[in-house]
């Protein structure tokens, strides 16, 4: 498994692995990833073989990304990495693959990020308690949804 830089080429299965994960990621269409790629500081693959199993993408304070959980962040914090997406391809979880994607990016702290608490995710906030992620705050969402939110120190 190899942790790589996302390519124009890769966006295609980036954009089909975000749109199998609606519950869990934000709906977006080619022209948004491609827009949030070009905003990202980080926009990591992890390939495995030729296979893509799973992306991450971050951005940095002071960009133009329009995202209101994004933006809660940057009301708050000064200086932190925002953790915009993740998602491991079913086939490829438990196996590390997030684990491999986060070593990456964690080198610039805080880590922000959001995770869907009502109703929740929990696969994915037991990978983020896991690792040490620590609930900051609560954003409701659209349609009775809530996100929690979440700082790496
Ligand atoms: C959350 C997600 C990214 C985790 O990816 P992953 O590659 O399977 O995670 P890892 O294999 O690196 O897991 C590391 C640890 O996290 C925890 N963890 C991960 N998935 C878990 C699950 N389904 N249930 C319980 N704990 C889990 C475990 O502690 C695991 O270690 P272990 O396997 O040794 O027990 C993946 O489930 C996913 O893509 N989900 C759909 C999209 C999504 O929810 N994205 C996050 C939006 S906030």
């Amino acid at each position: 498994m190899k942790i790589r830089a996302m390519e124009t080429a890769d966006l295609p299965v980036v954009l089909d692995l975000n749109q199998s994960e609606l519950a869990s990621v934000g709906d977006i269409d080619l022209d948004r990833l491609t827009w949030i790629v070009e905003l990202a500081d980080h926009a990591l693959v992890a390939d495995e073989d030729g296979q893509i199993a799973g992306f991450v993408i971050t951005l940095a304070t002071g960009t133009a990304y329009d995202s209101a959980n994004y933006r809660w962040f940057e009301e708050r914090y000064d200086d932190y990495r925002y953790l915009d997406r993740v998602v491991v391809s079913a086939q490829f979880r438990r196996r590390g693959v997030a684990s491999l994607l986060y070593d990456a990016i964690e080198d610039k702290r805080p880590v922000a990020l959001e995770v869907n608490s009502i109703p929740p995710n929990v696969p994915s906030l037991t990978f983020h308690v896991n690792r040490g992620y620590e609930a900051v705050g609560e954003l409701p969402q659209t349609a009775g949804k809530t996100c929690t939110m979440f700082l790496l120190r």
